[in-house]
């Protein structure tokens, strides 16, 4: 079957099956292309919650199409790669977060919603990149603990000073190994650019930023602003809908770094076998999934 055969039975299957295909904007672009919505992780969560399909086939990793079951457990949620994860997502499981609680105990728990079912389960509420200093500025509590991402935390601190932000030492290892002397470079050269970065790279990194948002936020900026060029500090995924929707705009990355390896192991062929097998299936414990639920609904309702 050719690429454009494969879109064809892909189309055919979506209609027969009800089945809808979210993508993060991270994919590759041939899977953006025939996704029904590209977004950034709020986004995609508030899809998930009120689709009409009956099935999702979500493009991105393990703990998004972990979300969305959470979020509509009478719908199957199907992953196209069932190893495609998020290695910030590993960094705590459920034993480290409750000892965690243990060391500050009646601190809530404010978790990064790039995390297990099990971790979402024991925190207060759920945060993306795009609503994390909303949220921690409408919380009562004036100390809060923050998993997994410590440059998310640091970045939250720095927006809220009046709170305490005490954070997990997870980090993403596509966004974190971006260098300051990465930035220096690309400002000599591209003196008028604009810097637009991820909240997941180190600190340093995102005081050098002209704007710092989630991915959407980012492509909205970069839409929206009068200048020319822009350095754009997040996974590569992001320029094909960056060029797309601006061609009269000229668009850097900030480093050669940026490629999250697992956002990249989905493959138009694997969304085809998804749709046909119904693989891989997501599965969440009950139990499990009603606690979840909780944490990321406070989320969508402050959103
Ligand atoms: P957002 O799209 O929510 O900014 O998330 C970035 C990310 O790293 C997802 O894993
Ligand atoms: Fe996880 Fe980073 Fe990849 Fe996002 S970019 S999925 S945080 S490793």
């Amino acid at each position: 079957m050719n690429e454009k055969e494969m879109i064809h039975e892909i189309e055919r299957l979506k209609k027969e099956k009800n089945a809808i295909i979210l993508a993060h904007n991270y994919q590759i672009p041939e899977i953006q292309d025939i996704a029904d919505i590209v977004g950034d992780s709020l986004k995609l969560s508030q899809e998930a919650a009120k689709t009409d399909a009956d099935i999702i086939v979500f493009s991105g990793v393990h703990f998004m199409a972990e979300s969305a079951k959470i979020l509509s457990p009478e719908k199957k949620v199907l992953l196209p790669v069932y190893d495609a994860g998020c290695p910030m997502a590993d960094m705590i499981d459920a034993d480290q977060l409750r000892a965690f609680k243990k060391e500050y105990p009646e601190i809530p728990v404010v978790c990064y919603v790039n995390s297990s079912a099990e971790v979402k389960a024991e925190s207060d509420i759920c945060c993306t990149s795009a609503n994390a200093v909303k949220i921690v500025k409408n919380m009562e509590a004036d100390k809060i603990l923050f998993v997994p991402d410590q440059n998310l935390g640091h970045y939250i601190g720095k927006q809220v000073p009046e709170k305490e932000v005490i954070s997990w030492e997870g980090f993403c290892i596509t966004h974190h190994r971006v260098r300051t002397s990465e930035v220096d470079n690309v400002r000599k050269q591209h003196p008028d650019a604009k810097i637009l970065i991820h909240p997941e790279c180190s600190p340093n990194v995102v005081e050098l930023a002209d704007f710092v948002g989630s991915t959407s936020e980012i492509i909205n900026y970069a839409k929206m602003s009068d200048s020319k060029t822009f350095i754009i500090g997040t996974e590569m995924g992001v320029m094909h809908k960056l060029r797309n929707e601006n061609p009269d705009k000229k668009f850097y990355l900030l480093s050669p770094g940026l490629t999250c390896f697992n956002m990249k192991k989905t493959s138009l062929p694997d969304i085809y076998k998804a749709l046909l097998h119904e693989q891989h299936e997501i599965i969440v414990d009950e139990e499990i999934r009603k606690k979840a639920l909780g944490c990321l609904e406070r989320m969508l309702e402050l959103s």
